[in-house]
Formats: structure tokens, sequence, C-alpha cells
């Protein structure tokens, strides 16, 4: 293979495929899966939002994960850099384009990480309420998460102590730190949840739960459902910010994405299912509704965990899970912006670590201390930055990336080949633009009059 596009080989990588699979999948699997998809399906009215969810899973999201994997691999750097190594010889929109587009992907990865760890570090407060860690903080009442989320010293703590296990993982590197964490989260995060759903199968409203999950009633879906579901599907996946590119820059081998794709997208998928059946099962038992809105996962769901046999164990096992779920996410987000500078920038990975990760803490606090700012970098991320990141990488990977390469002959869906590669390319080039666009229009509220 050409040996510009390789890259460099002091970079590092994963050892191996499976802690590559599981680095992704760590990425994937978080407050996305754990916080925000039980309580938009609770808000949208359970199964026909799920279907919806599941077609926009295969129709964008698997798609743009395959583009992603691809430009990853090939392109062996940072998001700019694998770009700007792919677009086609002499064109220089391909190279405006990497540029811009690698821009705002590291932006985003900034932006996000300095609320996501603010929310996460609610977690950790829960976390330390449920164990008995905290003097006078009592589990289960109402004003806990008032107490944590309205306090700026509380949250900024949280957030402080969140963001230095993110960056200790990230200074280790691919191998040494991020591939380490997420081989024994996942598996461990997995178990979890399957003993939960053991739990929640003895405790009552398991039943009630998975019919809400999975039995449409279609008079209950909205346009506004419809774009919630695609809009989601690129947050819980990763897509739209490089995060998935950065992690398949550091795969040494061109192994086919065929596998690798499927496994990510199936396994976040599982997870937000299995998380949802047992969440509502909680809700049902307790004779509540579906809709809590944001507040079910910090406010409705510790209040019914301290009813239920083993309340306080049960409640510290919740969000021990919701913690490795969140950090295996945030290393990701940061990694985004410390592979660029490392790359780009040619920085030592410690000092880029530290330094970036130093200022997206620093940003936190802001959301930390105002609620209005967390929600404001909220929208600004999840609403445009990551559809329009998703739009741009889309009509990257399907108009200015050539997939006949005479020196390697590369082949990224291997011997299942041509005719899946004919149907992925003709996908990434029409019909998620064109979906991606509609959600953009719509989220702006372009297409409300
Ligand atoms: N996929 C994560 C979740 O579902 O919580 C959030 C996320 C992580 C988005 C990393 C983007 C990213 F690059
Ligand atoms: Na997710």
């Amino acid at each position: 293979a050409n040996a510009s596009v390789q890259g460099n080989p002091d970079r590092g990588g994963f050892a191996t495929n499976f802690g590559f699979i599981m680095a992704a999948v760590g990425s994937a699997v978080g407050l996305g899966n754990i916080w925000k998809f039980p309580y938009i399906t609770g808000e949208y009215g359970g199964g026909a939002f799920v279907l919806v969810y599941l077609i926009c899973i295969a129709l964008v999201g698997l798609p743009l994960m395959y583009a992603e994997l691809i430009i990853g691999r090939r392109g062996g750097s940072d998001i700019l850099g694998a770009m700007r190594n792919l677009a086609a010889e002499g064109s220089v929109l391909g190279r405006i384009l990497a540029y811009l587009t690698g821009g705002m992907a590291v932006a985003s990865g900034f932006l996000i990480l300095s609320f996501y760890s603010v929310v996460a570090g609610w977690a950790l407060h829960f976390l330390a309420v449920s164990l008995g860690a905290m003097p006078d903080a009592q589990l289960g009442a109402e004003g806990t998460f008032a107490e944590v989320a309205g306090s700026a010293n509380l949250s900024s703590l949280w957030h402080t102590i969140f963001m230095a296990l993110t960056i200790t993982v990230v200074v280790g590197g691919i191998h040494g730190g991020i591939e380490k964490l997420c081989k024994i989260l996942m598996p461990i995060l997995f178990l979890m949840l399957v003993a939960l759903l053991f739990y929640v199968g003895y405790t009552g409203g398991l039943e009630q739960s998975l019919t809400f999950l999975f039995k449409p009633d279609f008079h209950k879906l909205s346009a506004a459902a419809v774009l919630e579901a695609l809009g989601h599907a690129f947050f819980t996946l990763s897509l739209g910010m490089g995060a998935i590119v950065t992690y398949g820059s550091y795969l040494k081998s061109e192994r086919h994405v065929i596998r690798d794709g499927m496994a990510i997208a199936f396994l976040d998928t599982l997870i937000a299912l299995m998380a949802g059946a047992v969440i509502f099962a909680v809700v049902f038992h307790a004779g509540l509704e579906a809709e809590g809105g944001p507040g079910l996962l910090f406010k409705t769901l510790p209040a019914l965990f301290i009813k239920m046999p083993y309340g306080a164990a049960l409640s510290s096992f919740f969000f021990l899970l919701v913690v490795f779920a969140a950090w295996s996410s945030a290393v990701s987000l940061l990694e985004v912006v410390v592979a660029y500078f490392v790359d780009e920038w040619k920085m030592k990975r410690s000092i880029a670590t530290c330094l970036f990760g130093g200022l997206v803490w620093g940003l936190g606090i802001a959301s930390a201390c105002d609620g209005n700012v967390l929600d404001f970098l909220d929208n600004l991320t999840t609403r445009y930055m990551l559809p329009l990141g998703g739009l741009a990488i889309a009509i990257f990977a399907g108009w200015f990336v050539s997939y006949e390469d005479r020196n390697s002959g590369f082949a990224p869906f291997g011997e299942l080949g041509k005719k899946l590669q004919a149907v992925w390319l003709f996908t990434i080039r029409f019909v998620s633009p064109v979906l991606i666009v509609i959600v953009i229009l719509s989220k702006t509220g372009a297409l409300d009059s």
C-alpha cells in the first residue's frame, strides 16, 4: 500500500481486532443508550418509535459507520489528516472539505466532552450517594438530583473527577489506555445489564416493558419522532465527528469493514434495548407512566430503586454501569482532539492530552455552573454539528474518495464484494445525504411553515 496513506508507525494502535471492536463499542455505548434512548422512547410512545429508530440505524447509521471506518482505516490518521490523505489527487474541493469537516469534528469532540463530563459527573454523584459515601445525601429523596445539578460546587467537583479519569486513560495511549479499559469495561457492562434483566424479571414489569418497546402503535408516531430518531442515530453510534474515523485509523491491517461495522451497530442497539427494557420494567412495575422525560434516569429511577429489594445495592450497581458507559465514550471524544494535535501538530500525546483535557475541563465548569450552557452546547452539537459533520463525511466518502485503488487493490467489503459495495456506495451518495439534509432543515425549523 501507499506509504503516505499508511501514516506514521509510531502513533501506536490496537493490538487485537477484539480490542478495537470493544473500544468502538465503548465509544458508541454511553449516556445516549442508557439516559437518552429510554427517555425519548418513553416520550415518543414506545414500539413505533423504536421501529423508526432501527430503520434509521440501518439506512443512515450503518452506511455512515462504514464510511467512517473506511476513511479511518485507509486514511491512517486523525480525522482531518485521514480525509486529506484520501482526497483525490488534485481535488481542491476534496481538500477544502477535509479541512472544514476535520476542523468542525475536532471542535465537536471538544464541546461535547465538556458537557458530557458534567452529566457523567452526576452519575458519579448518584453512585457515591447509593454507596452511602455522601454525608447528608439521601437516595431517592426528591431533592437529590436538584442538589447536585443545582450546585455549581458539587457538579464541578464530580466533573473534575470524571475528567481526571478520562485524561488518565487517554494519556496511556490507544493500546495501553483505551483498548485496555474498554476490553475490560465492555464485557462487564454487558454482564451487568444481563444481571439487571434477570433482577427485573424477578421483581416484575419486564413483560409490560417488552410489550411497550416492541409492539408498535403507529397512531403515536409523529414527524417529530422520526426526526428525533434520525438525530439520535448519529449521537448513539458516535458518528459525525470522526470518533470512528480516528479509532479506525489505529487498525494495522486493511481488514474488511463489513463485520466490524455490523458488530458495533448491533451491540450499541442491543445495549440500548436492554437498558430500555430494564428501566421501563422498573417504571411500569411501580405503576408509573413512560413519559418521564429527561429526568427519567436521575429523578424517577433513584426514587424507585430505593423501594426495591436491595435498593441501595441496586442503585450503586446501576450507576456504576452508567459511569462505565460514559467513561468509555468520553475517552473517544478526547481521543479525536488528541489525535488531531498529535498527528497534525506533532505534539506529544501526554502533553496534548493534558493541555486539551484541561481546556475541556475549564469549559465544562461553565456547564457545571449553569444548566443553560449545558443545554446550549448539547443542542448546538447534537442538532447541528453532528448531522452537518455526518453529511460532510457521507458526501466525502461518496464523491471524493476513489475506490479503485490500483496499488493495494483495496476492497472495503471483501469477497462479499462488489454488489454490496455498490449498494453501500449508492446509499452513501444519495440516500444518507438526502435524509440528513431533511433532518438538518427540520431541526433548524426551516420546514416548519
Ligand atoms: N455514542 C455516545 C453515546 O451514545 O452516549 C456519545 C458519543 C460519543 C457521541 C463519542 C459522539 C462521540 F464521538
Ligand atoms: Na450510543
